[in-house]
């Protein structure tokens, strides 16, 4: 049995001075290859659902995601957790704590400095209280389809306020806004490692890192020392499912969601390997 909260794979990140991989998930064959090749690789894992694939698109919702991670996890050694991805909806976050999300994020991070801190802080007390973690964002990481939200300095997060923010939200880790940003990147990545150094100096959660797709691998294994303990991956996983789905010429639909997971559990083997453990 290896269902864990997101707290206790962020420690075993935090010993091994590495980060732990979170992967946006949409069914049972992302679910079911991200937790397969966890168990291959001896790594822990999180699998991450995003709110608006049960609220705007509602093909699956709250109770079976946690369910079918459970289910998977439990037949496995390794660690594997469940966590709600960038949420701004305090009734949604609550519902979602209910189905049984043991971890969430609470993503302010377009609202005034103030405003987040107070947000964030009633998310976390209501939270903790049901004994699930919460992940913050302080700057903003935005699209990489804008251009400017990836380089716009003015959004990344500033290392004299983190300390102050992470002590009176309460949150348990702190998504920071070094340089990458979500989607697929038109101009590669430069991430500020000295800005994130200062980060990880001021505060003593662990820091998280969005917008995983595309950014070159020397760069993310100096940020996994450096403070990153939680790295999420969504865009390339996601697109390689699409494109493996549009591409298929079988007839038959097992046939299909068996290629599906060869292939996303191929690129999960490769990715997986920047996890230090
Ligand atoms: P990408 O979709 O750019 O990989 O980012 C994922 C993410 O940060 C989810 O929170």
């Amino acid at each position: 049995m290896a269902y864990v909260k997101v707290s206790e794979v962020l420690q075993l990140a935090i010993k091994a001075n590495t980060a732990v991989m979170a992967f946006n998930c949409i069914d049972y064959s992302t679910v079911r290859s991200v937790i397969t090749v966890a168990e291959e690789v001896n790594k822990p894992v999180i699998c991450m659902l995003y709110p608006e694939h049960v609220i705007k698109y509602n093909w699956i919702n709250l109770e079976g995601f946690v369910s079918m991670v459970k289910t998977e996890a439990e037949k496995v050694k390794v660690p594997v957790a469940v966590h709600l991805d960038h949420c701004s909806d305090f009734d949604f976050i609550i519902r979602a704590i209910k189905a049984g999300f043991l971890s969430v994020m609470y993503d302010g991070s377009l609202l005034p400095l103030e405003e987040n801190i107070r947000n964030t802080r009633e998310v976390t007390r209501v939270a903790h209280a049901f004994g699930a973690d919460v992940e913050a964002e302080l700057g903003h990481v935005g699209f990489a389809s804008t251009l400017t939200d990836q380089s716009d300095v003015d959004k990344y997060t500033k290392p004299e306020i983190a300390a102050l923010f992470c002590e009176q939200s309460k949150c348990d880790s702190v998504a920071v806004a070094i340089g990458s940003a979500h989607g697929f990147y038109k101009e590669t990545p430069k991430l500020d490692l000295v800005r994130l150094e200062e980060i990880d100096r001021a505060t003593d959660v662990p820091l998280v890192l969005h917008g995983g797709s595309g950014i070159p691998n020397d760069q993310l294994e100096i940020a996994f020392t450096k403070g990153i303990n939680k790295f999420n991956v969504g865009t390339e996983f996601l697109w390689l499912y699409y494109q493996t789905v549009r591409n298929y010429d079988g007839t038959d639909i097992a046939g299909l969601a068996n290629t599906v997971q060869k292939k996303l559990m191929e690129y999960l083997r490769e990715k997986m390997k920047l996890s230090k453990f």
